[in-house]
């Protein structure tokens, strides 16, 4: 018998995707039915982020939506999840009265527990574990994947880097590896089923194994996904500069399937503010493995994530972020307004620059980025590239849109049933967001 549906909300980053890919596996199995469609849930989850104060606001400000569907079926039930409730614990549960469930990043595999004493008639449950030094293996709950193509894998979970911004150390606890082992048999089985790129997962990838207690380092970690058959594609984020190594640099020329593309936030241009922020490199340092990258691997885009009005970045610091975006003429980056986070080292920090600073500040590196990407993109014109076919366009969907190995959003004509595959596109003409082109020869 079905015990009803339920739909998930998901803020913030790839490690709440594949969260909630897991809850939604762990739901299933208890014989929820997945659904986009609110109005029909009888469960609603928000997988929640607290990295920036607006992500914060956004999820309160969804739940205050949510009031009339609970209207309308009493029998709703509303969770939030994620890393709201990690960060803020129990206090989180007072601050909407409709929401009946709350629980932490740890506490996923309690679901099925957490679920029976709600149909049993529990009010208002709350389930928030600490992070555990040996946390708990994803692999073994079910998952339910968006994609049937493209999965993500986490490696590792936490870290232990506590840069004075940032709250996810706090969300996500100290960094633990995953073994090895459980990770190639994940992706293993991926591969079997047909899917053709993996992400690996973690905040900090280049720390991957420090923890074990039979260390095997990120680089050789990729080698052996690398030799898994029926794998086209492997991506990973997050990279830290402070350990992106030589031999990582070596590995991502040799090994055939991993793209060329890589997520590099720099943060900031200012040596001062890098080292307020607790990054550990200087923008030299930076600068040199930018530079190793682009000569030991042609064609690589890099992307980035910048931080505007850190406490005490003056127009000289500011200045280094700009000139650091045009030197290394990023594919993409995020910019993020410094948001201060209760908790995180840098709450406390004095010389807050002023709001409209910020904007102004932020506007100019948006542009910069505007001005970098669509030149980048322009070079593609005439040139063939190998997609891989996600599915319909979603701006002009009688049209196909797939992404290339340095991760740019081609749009092109083709039959729907190209879908999942690999197909060469000659691009004829950039855009900022998005590049088109037309196939050429037959699909692989
Ligand atoms: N582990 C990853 C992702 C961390 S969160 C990493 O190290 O890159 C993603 C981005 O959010 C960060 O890179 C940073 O640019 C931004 N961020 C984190 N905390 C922030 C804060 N308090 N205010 C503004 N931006 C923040
Ligand atoms: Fe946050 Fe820094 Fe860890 Fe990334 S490396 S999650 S920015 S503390
Ligand atoms: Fe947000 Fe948590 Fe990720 S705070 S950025 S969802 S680890």
């Amino acid at each position: 018998m079905e015990a009803g549906s339920f739909a998930i909300l998901t803020y913030g980053c790839q490690m709440n995707k594949y969260d909630s890919e897991r809850i939604a596996g762990i739901l299933d199995k208890l014989q929820y039915k997945k659904t986009d469609d609110l109005v029909k849930a009888d469960l609603i989850l928000l997988n929640t982020c607290t990295v920036r104060e607006k992500a914060d606001q956004k999820v309160f400000s969804k739940l205050g939506r949510l009031k009339k569907l609970k209207k309308k079926n009493p029998n709703l039930l509303i969770g939030v999840c994620g890393c709201i409730p990690q960060a803020q614990g129990e206090k989180v549960m007072g601050r909407s009265p409709l929401v009946d469930l709350v629980f932490g990043t740890q506490n996923i595999h309690q679901l099925p527990e957490m679920i029976t004493e709600l149909k049993a008639g529990k009010k208002k449950l709350t389930r928030i574990l600490e992070a555990t030094p040996d946390g708990i293996d994803p692999a073994e709950d079910p998952f339910l994947r968006e994609s049937e193509k493209q999965g993500w894998v986490s490696i590792m979970t936490g870290c232990d880097n506590f840069c004075s911004y940032c709250i996810v150390p706090y969300t996500r606890g100290r960094e633990r590896s995953r073994q090895p082992n459980d990770i190639l048999n994940e992706i293993g089985s991926l591969a079997k089923k047909g899917y053709m790129e993996v992400t690996l997962l973690g905040q900090n990838v280049n720390s991957y194994g420090r923890d074990l207690s039979d260390p095997l380092g990120f680089p050789k970690l990729l080698e052996e996904v690398n030799s898994i058959q029926g794998l086209e594609r492997i991506r990973f984020v997050t990279s830290h500069p402070k350990d992106l190594s030589d031999e990582l640099i070596e590995k991502m020329q040799k090994l055939d399937k991993v793209c060329e593309s890589l997520h590099l936030p720099l943060q900031s241009g200012s040596d001062k503010i890098l080292e307020k922020m607790n990054r550990l490199y200087t923008n030299h340092q930076y600068m040199e493995i930018v530079g190793k990258l682009k000569k030991a691997i042609p064609g690589i885009t890099l992307s980035t994530d910048i931080i505007v009005g850190f406490p005490g970045e003056s127009d000289d610091d500011f200045s280094k972020t700009e000139q650091a975006m045009l030197h290394v003429g990023f594919d993409s980056s995020f910019i993020f307004k410094y948001s201060p986070r209760t908790g995180t080292a840098a709450a406390s920090f004095k010389d807050l620059v002023d709001e409209k600073l910020v904007s102004e500040r932020f506007g100019r590196l948006e542009s910069i980025q505007k001005e970098t990407t669509f030149k980048n993109n322009k070079l593609l014109e005439g040139k063939s590239v190998e997609v891989l076919v996600e599915g319909e366009s979603k701006t002009n969907p009688e049209k196909l849109m797939g992404r290339t190995r340095s991760n740019k959003i081609i749009i092109f004509e083709g039959p729907e049933k190209l879908k999942g595959s690999l197909v060469e596109v000659e691009i004829t003409r950039a855009g900022l967001y998005s590049l088109d082109g037309h196939m050429v020869g037959s699909p692989n």
